[in-house]
């Protein structure tokens, strides 16, 4: 083994991208699923206390790469980095340790419709310290207030809006005071406003909580106004990464074409064959541009 000076003696696969830097890390990373291969070789790395943002197309690998983050998938290839530790080798048991630095909260944000606002809440904490937490109640209530609803704390989630379930989960997300709080398509399925709303709250925890954060969407409102760094991927790779002016600049036709909201030429190729194939006279192809 030859470990350097800040680097986990046990880490004998020391990383290249600097770890001070980027608290969170992937290297190469290759995940597919029976014959279809969804990552081919990710490398990353998320600046601490900042906001990554990673966009992309639907199905093209967002979540399954937030799920190696916390080691709920485990790459094929390449390794995963948590501070100076490896982590996509670990056991469950000592996964659990880390995945407690990470709040997470996932694309069906769902909350427990057994339980009222303030048991959701305050499930992590039991789960993680017994029956009766230290100062439970303040913490709830820190948390609740943090996301601007504190009175609805005993309410049932039935009877709250999609955009408030959407922050009691994420209430519930930093409950543990996460250093790293993840969001896969936050804003999805929310009308504008309540959509913004979670964008101001993405830009107060990351604020007051400090934590380094890493949004998954396809939302492109959201993602510029919440954005420090942007990642694209596309078809299981990096195709650009750097600020935001960098994206809003690149000429590259993947990325600008995804900005613009615009199909490829082979995609709407692919449409027309269809449409005309199954509509001898191709009624609806001239609609389409
Ligand atoms: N557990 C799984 N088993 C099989 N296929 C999966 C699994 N998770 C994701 N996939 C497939 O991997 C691809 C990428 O999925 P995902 O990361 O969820 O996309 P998105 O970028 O929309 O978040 C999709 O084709 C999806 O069907
Ligand atoms: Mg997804």
């Amino acid at each position: 083994m030859n470990a350097q000076p800040g680097q986990h003696p046990t880490d004998s696969t020391a990383p290249s991208a600097a770890p001070s830097d980027a608290p969170v890390r992937v290297e190469g990373i290759v995940k597919s699923f029976a014959r279809l291969r969804v990552l081919r070789g990710v490398t990353l790395a998320f600046p601490r206390g900042r906001t990554t943002v990673v966009l992309g197309p639907s199905g093209c690998g967002k979540s399954v790469m937030l799920k190696h983050l916390v080691g709920l998938l485990r790459p094929e290839r390449g390794r995963v980095f948590y501070e100076s530790e490896r982590i996509d080798t670990l056991s469950e048991r000592k996964l659990a340790p880390i995945r407690r630095q990470f709040g997470f909260l996932f694309q069906q944000g769902a909350l427990f419709d057994s339980m009222n606002v303030y048991e959701n809440i305050a499930f992590p904490l039991r789960e993680l310290e017994g029956e009766a937490p230290y100062g439970e109640e303040d913490r709830v209530r820190r948390v609740l207030r943090l996301v601007g609803l504190e009175n609805v704390i005993y309410s049932s989630p039935s009877e709250l809006s999609g955009g408030q379930q959407k922050r009691v989960a994420l209430a519930r997300a930093v409950v543990l005071e996460p250093k790293v709080v993840l969001y896969d398509e936050p804003t999805t399925g929310l009308d504008p406003i309540r959509a913004d709303v979670i964008n101001e709250l993405i830009l107060k925890l990351k604020q007051e909580l400090r934590v380094t954060s890493i949004v998954v969407t396809h939302d492109l409102i959201s993602a510029f106004k919440v954005a420090d760094y942007m990642v694209m991927l596309h078809e299981g790779q990096v195709v650009l990464e750097g600020e935001p002016e960098v994206f809003r600049n690149s000429q590259d036709p993947i990325v600008s074409r995804f900005l613009r909201g615009e199909a490829s030429d082979e995609e709407l190729r692919a449409i027309r064959e269809v449409t005309s194939s199954n509509r001898e006279g191709a009624r609806f192809s001239g609609g389409l541009r």
